[in-house]
């Protein structure tokens, strides 16, 4: 793999990205993992990225120079082009003044910069800067507040720049990582879905055996990949669970049963626990109490399914969608898995007693993605956007009951519809639906005065839900949904708009 060396800002995973989007497979690993450790990983180019914004910063993580001992190609952005300037012996000029945001870059060519315009937007946030390049390196670039902003060397295979390359704002930056990783560093562009699927495929051969398997499906993108590739992988070794809790949206149980068993053949065990769920549900307002319930009864239904199974063949593995932003996030994966809450309904226990498969634990959202088209999953499961656990009961406020829920449905479906139909479904991150079913509003239809419900179209876009914003979707759009909903649901007289980012909202109202 190439590494990258994370020094504790937010922009290790955003070159990890960048670096895959290259075709390079590409791992994150902390600052603070010994030279050795990182070579034993027989990396092909190490990346060193941003952090503090100066190395004289009290407290700033130092560069293991022992690295440059050995011949790995290695590449520097910012916080690690200042620190692997210093460490081979360069000088870093303590200014204590800042230059960030965008700035032009001018350019001398060399091979990382080759063809690339004289003057070229970059991103920068930087307060000191690389006075003199260390021996043997051609500076190629400098800007106002970096005479050296660029720098190469080609025999050592060691490169750095002092702007952000992975951020949208410098342009040519995805041209420049490419050309490290191509020209300099000398790695080919072999990550491709189809060979991820391959290396997975033999992976969880070997791990399984000729063991039985059992995969909860939720709906959800990451499970449905995960057990397409395991069922690749080992077949009928593997069964799959799916428990219908009644709070899912319009088509989502058909589309599991029906499209996703035939494009997959994976056999399918499907528990309607929607009596029970709704049955518990029943009169309960509290958000909290909502999806501690429905976190509860899912363990439970999910349990007994797997016990029956297990009586029937015994089970040894369980398959889990964890991606990689869990794995780092969690520490950055060693050890056992540590799977957020969220991302099941209310998690399974720790002591079903079966050992975990994982095999998108290396994989961002996007990339799991890829590997679903890949592996022929339908297009509408494979961009499916993102759905919670406790599906709808924590988008009506109020009680749950089956009527709510056709209600929710009906006006949750045309505003997926029109969305879908007006192109814009992949600007957009989620777009709930919420009934304020305790809610009632007066209004006026044909001549008749109506006493109904109002929703909320919650739209938002996000890069990982941990922030959001939200879409400034076309007022004609909006109006078009509003107008459906007002029209063909018949108990809805007035859709509102949610215009809170988050924070202060959250994306759910529950
Ligand atoms: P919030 O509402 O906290 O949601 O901004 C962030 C993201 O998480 C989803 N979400 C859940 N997903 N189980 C899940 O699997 C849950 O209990 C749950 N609650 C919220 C939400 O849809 C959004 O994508």
């Amino acid at each position: 793999p190439v590494l990258v060396v994370d020094f504790g800002a937010q922009y290790a995973q955003l070159i990890a990205r960048r670096v895959r989007e290259a075709r390079v497979y590409s791992e994150i690993v902390p600052h603070s993992m010994p030279v050795a450790e990182m070579l034993a990983k027989n990396p092909a180019a190490i990346i060193l990225s941003g952090g503090p914004s100066s190395v004289y910063e009290p407290g700033a993580p130092t560069l293991d120079a022992g690295l440059f001992a050995h011949d790995v190609p290695v590449f520097g952005i910012c916080y690690g082009f200042q620190a692997m300037a210093q460490a081979l012996g360069g000088t870093v000029a303590h200014t204590g003044s800042r230059e960030y945001g965008r700035t032009l870059l001018e350019s001398r060519g060399g091979t990382l910069l080759r063809e690339l315009p004289a003057d070229l937007p970059v991103w920068m946030s930087h307060g000191d800067s690389v006075a003199v390049a260390p021996d043997g390196f051609t500076v190629t670039a400098s800007t106002p507040g970096a005479p050296v902003a660029a720098f190469e060397d080609l025999t050592s295979k060691r490169a750095g720049v002092q702007f952000h390359p992975e951020v949208a704002h410098t342009e040519q930056g995805q041209e420049m990582l490419k050309r490290f990783l191509y020209d300099i560093a000398g790695i080919e562009p072999t990550w491709t879905p189809d060979n991820i699927i391959e290396e997975q495929v033999a992976r969880i051969r070997e791990q399984v055996g000729d063991k039985q398997v059992i995969c909860g499906l939720s709906g959800g993108v990451d499970s449905a990949v995960a057990a397409a590739l395991v069922h690749k992988a080992i077949g009928d070794q593997l069964t799959c669970i799916f428990v219908d809790h009644g709070l899912l949206r319009a088509g989502e149980a058909e589309q599991v049963e029906k499209d996703y068993v035939a494009a997959t053949g994976i056999r399918l065990k499907v528990v309607d626990a929607s009596e029970q769920f709704l049955g518990h549900l029943a009169g309960v307002t509290d958000p909290e109490q909502k999806r501690k319930i429905i976190g509860r009864e899912f363990i439970r239904t999910f349990e007994q399914a797997a016990r029956e199974l297990d009586a029937e063949r015994h089970i040894e593995f369980l398959v889990q969608g964890t991606l990689y932003p869990d794995v780092v996030e969690s520490g950055g994966g060693t050890g056992t898995a540590n799977i957020k809450s969220h991302h099941n309904v209310g998690g399974l226990p720790d002591d079903l007693q079966f050992a975990l498969i994982e095999p998108l634990r290396t994989l961002f959202k996007d990339e799991v993605r890829a590997l679903g088209a890949e592996l022929g999953l339908p297009e509408e499961m494979v961009q499916r956007h993102p759905f919670p656990g406790p599906g709808l009961a924590i988008r009506i406020i109020g009680a749950v009951d089956r009527e709510r829920l056709d209600i929710l449905r009906s006006a949750d479906l045309i505003a997926r519809e029109e969305l879908a139909a007006s192109g814009l479904d992949r600007e957009v991150w989620q777009f709930p639906v919420v009934l304020l079913a305790d809610v009632r509003s007066v209004g006026v239809q044909g001549d008749g005065r109506t006493y109904g419900h109002p929703v909320v179209l919650r739209p938002v876009s996000s890069e990982d839900a941990m922030t959001a914003d939200w879409s400034r979707l076309p007022y004609d759009l909006i109006a078009k949904i509003s107008n459906r909903i007002t029209n063909e649901v018949r108990e809805i007289n007035r859709v509102v708009l949610d215009v809170t980012s988050k924070p202060p909202g959250t994306i759910e109202w529950e």
